[in-house]
Formats: structure tokens, sequence, C-alpha cells
């Protein structure tokens, strides 16, 4: 068995004699001596064979990726390698063992690689060597250990809850598995525990958590994959600030054990209305500043047709102000953003600029008076960038949101390791579905309304509020959760609220309707997507680079070809025919 990683090794172990395995990252020959960096999960230790050594012939037959045994004495360089943690030592060989032998590999295994990640997604088991996957598969299970101490020791119950689960919309599409016993039935795979956390506390479990597989077949996004994990809890006898309390306990030991930071405590609260209006998105990047600001006032008696319409049809006129950068945007750049808020469905992008005075595209329909206003409601300063979109209010907001993202990117206004962390609270109960015509929910159906709102669920669902809330940290929703409704009268106004109908409900949640007539405690809970913790703390922007065998935009395994067709007698014996 392999004893020691390489990176164990130091200066203070030189004159041992080391036995070390792993893979061989590079063999140099420099007239008459070979290096061989050999490397492991760890990291490289330079292996240093002399000509007079009996297994010099030997080290000559090494190439790239071969598995090796070497034993051998560490030895102090004599050239030191400050850039590699083993650089004050190498090992001088004794012996080599070839354990096994490697085909010419499609990319090299360095940490700049070029090779496209469709290459890397195909062969990921190569991809996995290089430290730019391994270290954060390391972060991942560094995380997991931190969320199982952490909980354990608050006296959480560890449970698993099934994965073959009836299907219970909550959302997304479910991904389906055909029964052969009960032909034409299905599984679906779990969303998420939801249900069956609930139905733990009353089973009183009172504190449960699980490290959760969870499944959506939705579509995907740089921070979404069809099946992800989440760090999944739920407690009784709680209110919104227990959960919130203790779940920041939880991210606070995270975030110390894996970054040695310490995260402000509490974490700041912001309510869901203000993080739109001020953000315009339920998980503002507050590591920069750039609020979005309305200046609907200003052009109350507007000349200009465009924002006389919008303001006759109760929209609204926003404006980023952009710090010290009019002279960082050309005509063409500004027409860039333009075509960026497009894409958030808003109309149009109009800019002015601040030097001396102002001027920009709207300059010639503004009063010297509503200049003048505008000038000191933004508190414009020399060289300040304003932009500007009106229209619905929603719509306005998003775009705004988006391309303050945007800008923060394009002008670099984020340092790097940087960290902001934000609760967003009272949620609305209810958002309006133009597609379906109707409210639904916001959440899922099980989420309390606040006390103050109970009433208001059938008749006013426009101002419902409900005791949900969300942790963002750097523009990332990290995770969510809610009090639950426990009261199975409360229980049925949120259904009918949802217009489901008693054989709607009875078919969907009817198992889980019964279970909250049997003493089912005050609870409440919350889930974190494991992928989207991992993704901020090892500062990438792509989910898959957080897990081992991720799935493709198009939710396809490279490596392994899933989804693909099945045997003919498979179908056959779950009676499912395949249209083509
Ligand atoms: P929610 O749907 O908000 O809540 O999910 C919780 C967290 O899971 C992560 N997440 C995802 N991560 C990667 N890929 C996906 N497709 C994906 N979808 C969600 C996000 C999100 O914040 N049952 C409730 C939780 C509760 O109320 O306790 C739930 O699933 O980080």
């Amino acid at each position: 068995m392999k004893k020691k990683f390489n990176n164990s090794l130091n200066i203070n172990n030189v004159g041992e004699i080391v036995e070390l395995y792993g893979w061989v990252q590079k063999v140099r020959n420099l007239g008459g001596l070979i290096f061989i960096d050999l490397r492991d999960r760890s990291g490289i230790i330079q292996i240093i064979v002399k000509p007079e050594n009996k297994f010099y012939e030997k080290s000559l037959e090494l190439k790239n990726e071969y598995v090796i045994k070497v034993i051998g004495e560490v030895v102090e360089r004599e050239s030191k390698n400050k850039n590699m943690e083993t650089g004050e030592i190498e090992v001088e060989l004794h012996e080599l063992e070839i354990l096994n032998t490697s085909i010419d590999i499609p990319f090299s295994i360095t940490d700049d690689t070029t090779a496209l990640e469709d290459t890397r997604l195909k062969y990921r088991y190569l991809d996995i060597r290089r430290n730019e996957i391994k270290n954060k598969l390391i972060c991942r299970s560094k995380v997991t250990k931190a969320v199982r101490d952490y909980f354990i020791n608050n006296d959480f119950l560890e449970i698993e809850t099934p994965i073959l689960c009836k299907s219970t919309p909550e959302g997304a599409r479910d991904y389906l598995v055909p029964s052969r016993i009960s032909k034409g039935k299905f599984y679906a795979l779990p969303q998420s525990p939801q249900l069956f956390k609930q139905l733990l506390m009353v089973g009183g479990i009172e504190r449960y958590f699980q490290i959760a597989k969870c499944f959506r077949d939705e579509d995907l996004r740089s921070d979404r994959q069809p099946e992800f994990t989440q760090i999944d809890m739920e407690m009784s006898f709680v209110n919104e600030e227990d959960i919130m309390n203790i779940n920041e306990g939880l991210i606070a030991h995270v975030f110390k054990e894996i970054k040695n930071i310490d995260i402000p405590n509490p974490i700041p609260k912001m309510k869901y209305d203000d993080a739109i209006k001020y953000y315009g998105s339920d998980k503002p990047d507050l590591r920069f500043d750039m609020k979005i600001n309305d200046i609907t006032n200003i052009f109350q008696n507007t000349e200009f047709q465009i924002f006389q319409n919008i303001i006759k049809n109760k929209g609204i006129i926003n404006a980023l102000v952009v710090k010290n950068s009019s002279d960082k945007y050309s005509r063409k750049d500004l027409e860039k953003l333009n075509e960026f808020i497009k894409t958030y469905d808003a109309n149009n992008l109009f800019y002015l600029k601040y030097n001396n005075e102002l001027s920009g595209s709207i300059i010639k329909v503004m009063t010297s008076e509503e200049q003048n206003d505008l000038i000191k409601q933004l508190k414009l300063e020399e060289n300040d960038l304003v932009l500007i979109v009106g229209g619905p209010y929603t719509i306005t907001k998003h775009a705004l949101g988006a391309l303050r993202c945007k800008l923060a990117k394009d002008l670099n206004l984020i340092k790097k390791g940087d960290y902001a962390f934000t609760w967003i609270i009272d949620f609305p109960s209810f958002e309006y579905s133009e597609e379906e015509q109707r409210y639904v929910a916001c959440h899922h159906p099980f989420t309390a309304p606040k006390d103050e709102d109970i009433d208001k669920l059938l008749t006013d669902k426009g101002n419902c509020y409900s005791k949900a809330y969300d942790l963002v940290i750097n523009g990332y929703e990290i995770g969510g959760g809610s009090i639950r409704i426990h009261d199975n009268n409360i229980q049925n106004k949120m259904f009918q609220a949802l217009e489901l109908t008693e054989e709607d409900i009875k078919e969907k949640f009817g198992f889980f309707v019964e279970g909250l007539k049997y003493g089912t405690p005050p609870h409440g809970g919350l889930a974190f997507g494991l992928e989207r913790l991992v993704m901020v703390l090892t500062e990438t922007e792509n989910v898959r680079d957080t897990i081992a065998f991720p799935k493709t935009a198009s939710a396809s395994c490279l490596m392994s070809e899933a989804p693909n067709v099945v045997d003919i007698n498979q179908l056959k014996e779950l009676g499912i025919s395949v249209n083509k």
C-alpha cells in the first residue's frame, strides 16, 4: 500500500529512504542525469537518476503518464525551486518499477491547457489529473466534511430520502423512470427532498440534514446542472431568524475551514422588493455598488414623447451612474450596450456624459432645469456616464440589473478574492405567470405566508409576502428556504390560491397533505446548492468544474455518452415503445 504522498516530504526528511507511487509528469535527460517529475494527488516531486544507477536504462523508457513505483533517498537540492512545494528536496532513485504504461494522451496534464472543454469532458479522468479540476474536487470534499461536522455537532441527524419518488411538480420538469413491475407507471427522480424532509419533521426527527442528489430537467446555465447536490436541512420549533442563524453558522464554519475567512456576522438582510429596486435582481452582486436610480420624477413634464408614453403607461425611467467612465465608452460601445439590454426585453438605452456639462443621446430633449435636477439628484461628477432605460417596472429593473453586472465585469470593478454576502428576505408569495395567466408560487406551495398576509391569500395575491429567504454570495443564489405551512387549513387555502383543484391536490400531494393532519410541528428549512457554494469558494464561473463527471449544456455526458438508446428488450420489459 502507498503510505506517503509526495507533498508530505520536505527538508526535514533528508536522509530518509522513501517509497513513492504516482504518474510521470515529465522526464528530462540532462547530459547524463535523468530528472523525473513524479506526480501524485498531492503534487510533484523530482526524482533524480544518476548514470551509474542500475535502473538508468529503464528510466529512459519512461513516458508521460506512466505509472511508477520509486524507492529512493530524500536529498537536499542544490538549486532550489521556490515555485514547488517540494522544491527544496529531490529523491535520488534507488529502485524503479514501471507499474503501468499509458498510450499518448489527448492533451497535456498542465494547469494552462489549451484543450477544448469538450475534449476535456470526453477524457474527464485525465482532466481530473490536472490541478484545476482536482483542487476543486478536494475543496468539495472538504466542504461536505465541514457540513457534516457542523450539523452533527448541532444535533442534526443525517437521513437519506428516496431517489425513486412520485412525481410532484416543483417548478422544473421531472426526470422519469419507468416501472417494470407496474407497467405504464413512472417514478420521478427528486427535484429536492422537500416533501420527505417535511414528513421527517412530522415523524418527530426535529433536526435533519442530508447531502442530497437532486434532478431537474430544466434549461441549463453556467450555474445549473441537471443532476446536482443540495446541502439540505430542516428543523422543527423554529422561526425564520433561527433557520438563518443556524445556517449562517454553517457558512461561517465552511468559510473558516476552507478559506480561513471570517464572514460578516450577522450576514446583512435585504428585502426582496429592495433588491429589485436597487439592483434589478433577487441575487444582487454586492461586491460593487452602482445602485439603480429612479429618475422618473425628473421627467414628469418632459417633452420627450418616448418618456411621456412610458410615464403615461405607469412605467419607470431608471439610470445607472458609471463613475469616472464617460471617456471609456465610444458611440460604438454604447450601441453594444443597447443591444445587450434588448436581450432583456428593454427597448432603448439612452446615455448622458458629464464633462462640465451634460451631453449625449437625449440632451436635445431635456430642458436645462431637467439637466440640473439630474446632475443634482445623481450627484454627478466629472467624467461620469449615465445609462438610462425606461419601460415597465420589472423589465426595466431586470435589464439594468443585468447591465450593472456586465459593466462591473467590463470595467473590472470586482476585486479578485472579494466576497459579498446577503440574505434576501420577504419574498412575495406569488408571482404572476404571463404564460399560465395565473399566480404561481414564488418558492413552492408549502412556504408559509407572513402571518399578517394569511387573510390576503385569496383576495390580494399580489401583496402577499412569505417567510422565505435566500442566501446570496457574489451574485449567486447559493441557497434558499422557508418556514413551512404546518396548519392544514392554511395549506388548503394556499392550494386554493394556486388554483389547484381537490383532485390535483389529492393526486399530487395527497400523501403529504394527509401527513400534515397528524400533529405537524412548526418547522422550516433551507437547501444550499453544494456546487454553487464550491463555485464561489474556488472562484470559478463554471459549475462543471465543481463536479467530477458533469453534463454538458445539452444534459449529456461526453465521456460515457449518456443518455443513449437502450436494448429493445429492455423497452419491451417496461412496456415502452419509442416514437421516432
Ligand atoms: P431551490 O429550488 O431554491 O430550493 O434550490 C436550493 C438551491 O439548490 C441550488 N440549485 C441548483 N444548483 C445547480 N443546478 C441546478 N439545476 C440547481 N437548482 C437549484 C441553488 C438553490 O439555491 N426544497 C427547496 C429548499 C427548501 O425550501 O428547503 C429547494 O429545492 O443553489
